[in-house]
């Protein structure tokens, strides 16, 4: 990291600041210094250093006592403890105080050099931790939503709107976009979140069993139906009723479905009572809609009427900026499940993963980042703790700016697609100039960059 970073330096002896600064100073940061710890706190509640290195036995009050007073006024420093008179005990009790590091003099310079560069890269992670939870707890009205791209600010925005209403609400998106976390965010911010919260998959459920787990059976309905009971929709009175993959409906049920919520009663199946349910509806499906409009599996009038409102999640390739909030996010939630504590991701790794297109979006991303927790045995995620496919077989030679290494045996259409995307990085952009340099013609590249989904969705084919 080569980012300039603030180094306060405290100890009562001249030629040791002086030394520790030349050095502090030679990696490039700036560098400050106090020949107390009173002195040593006043100045970094003015500074807020990124690094502290304290000496341990001090006239007045010592190194450890500094840290204590920092921790009270709340500041994070990552500190290392000098000390020349080394001890067993002051070591565990410093190291208890989340001391990073315990050094006894005389140190060699190049020791302490490979600290201080340790220890800074350690206070950076630490930081972007910091404010990466930060931004959770801002988001925190969303609850398990994790982002801050334009699309995802642009989709709390209409939660917020749509949410209090009771407004049927279709949500569509590619598998793994986040559509039951919204179905469920909508329900806690909406005035029916004391009621429950029922989810059933019209794809998973065989027919025969999908009618009546949505509407119940009375006894005697059909055989095995040895006991009455109720369905989907009378376990969602008062409450929401998540029908997910509502696409894949049958289409008698779908105009049964229809018809409780047009009249806000259910009949179970075999039964003549009318129930009546206080049900609100929120539907989603991750196949093209209008294909199955068209095809008339899906019944125009049910789609009118739970399309009240669409909520299209966008795809993660097209919000490459929340990737490493969310990687972060589900690194850090793993990394707690395995006891583990690892800071950050490599910038390498974050490379890989934010040029990845992430056919399986928030799902596939938070599988991996659960498998690199598990991989994981240091500080930081390695690009050799992400899977192959994460890794792609074509990529920039190292050292060079405009080549590629194709590993033998990579799928065609996977050199063709990394040779367009770096022509037209080469081009800067210039997507006139890199179909001409690739010999196509604007049209045929257009026509990829849509199929990559690395087309913004205000460019139009021309
Ligand atoms: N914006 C997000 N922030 C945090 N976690 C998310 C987000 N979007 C999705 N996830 C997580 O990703 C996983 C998949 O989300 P979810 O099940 O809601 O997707 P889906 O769109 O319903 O997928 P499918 O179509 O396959 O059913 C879940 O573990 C979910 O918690
Ligand atoms: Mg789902």
């Amino acid at each position: 990291m080569d980012r300039v970073h603030r180094v306060l330096v405290v100890d009562d002896e001249e030629p040791i600041r002086k030394g520790l600064s030349r050095m502090a100073s030679g990696l490039g940061h700036d560098v400050d210094v106090a020949p107390s710890a009173e002195e040593a706190l006043q100045r970094a509640l003015t500074l807020t250093p990124d690094l502290i290195i304290t000496d341990l036995h001090m006239p007045g009050r010592s190194g450890l006592e500094l840290i204590e007073d920092l921790k009270d006024r709340g500041i994070e420093s990552t500190v290392i403890v000098l000390t020349a008179h080394g001890s067993i005990d002051s070591a565990i009790e410093a190291t208890r105080k989340g001391v990073y590091d315990y050094l006894v003099k005389p140190i060699e310079p190049e020791r302490m050099q490979t600290v201080i560069v340790k220890a800074l890269d350690h206070a950076a992670m630490k930081q972007e931790v910091q404010h990466l939870r930060r931004e959770l707890q801002r988001q925190g009205r969303f609850q398990q939503l994790v982002g801050e791209s334009g699309g995802m600010q642009e989709l709390y925005r209409l939660i917020d709107q749509v949410a209090p209403s009771n407004a049927s609400v279709l949500i569509t998106g590619e598998s793994g976009t986040g559509k039951e976390v919204v179905a469920r965010t909508i329900h806690n911010l909406s005035p029916r979140r004391g009621g429950r919260f029922v989810a059933i998959n019209c794809a998973a459920i065989p027919e025969n069993l999908l009618e009546s787990e949505i509407f119940g059976h009375e006894k005697g309905a059909f055989t095995g139906a040895t006991a009455s009971r109720s369905g989907c929709f009378e376990h969602a009175h008062e409450g929401t009723l998540f029908l997910d993959e509502i696409g894949d409906m049958p289409a008698g049920l779908q105009t049964k479905l229809l018809r409780v919520l047009e009249d806000g009663r259910v009949r179970r199946v075999g039964g003549s009572r009318e129930i009546p349910v206080d049900v609100r509806v929120l539907a989603a499906t991750n196949v093209d809609i209008e294909d199955r409009l068209e095809s008339g599996q899906l019944r125009e009038d049910l789609y009118f009427r739970l399309n009240v409102f669409t909520l299209a999640l966008p795809p993660l390739r097209d919000r490459t900026q929340d990737i490493p909030i969310l990687a972060q996010h589900f690194l850090q939630s793993f990394g707690e499940e395995n006891g583990k504590r690892i800071i950050g991701i490599s910038a390498e790794a974050m490379a890989l993963m934010t040029r990845y297109d992430w056919p399986g979006n928030v799902r596939e991303l938070r599988n991996v980042m659960q498998r690199a927790a598990i991989l994981c045995d240091q500080d930081e995620v390695l690009p050799h703790h992400l899977p192959t496919s994460v890794r792609p077989t074509v990529r920039r030679e190292l050292g060079t700016r405009d080549s590629l290494a194709v590993k033998v045996g990579t799928p065609l259409e996977e050199v063709e697609k990394a040779v367009i995307l770096e022509t037209l990085e080469a081009c800067s952009g210039n997507k006139t100039k890199a179909a001409a340099t690739l010999g196509i013609t604007t049209k045929t590249l257009y026509a990829k960059l849509k199929r990559y989904g690395k087309l913004q969705a205000t460019e139009v084919l021309r």
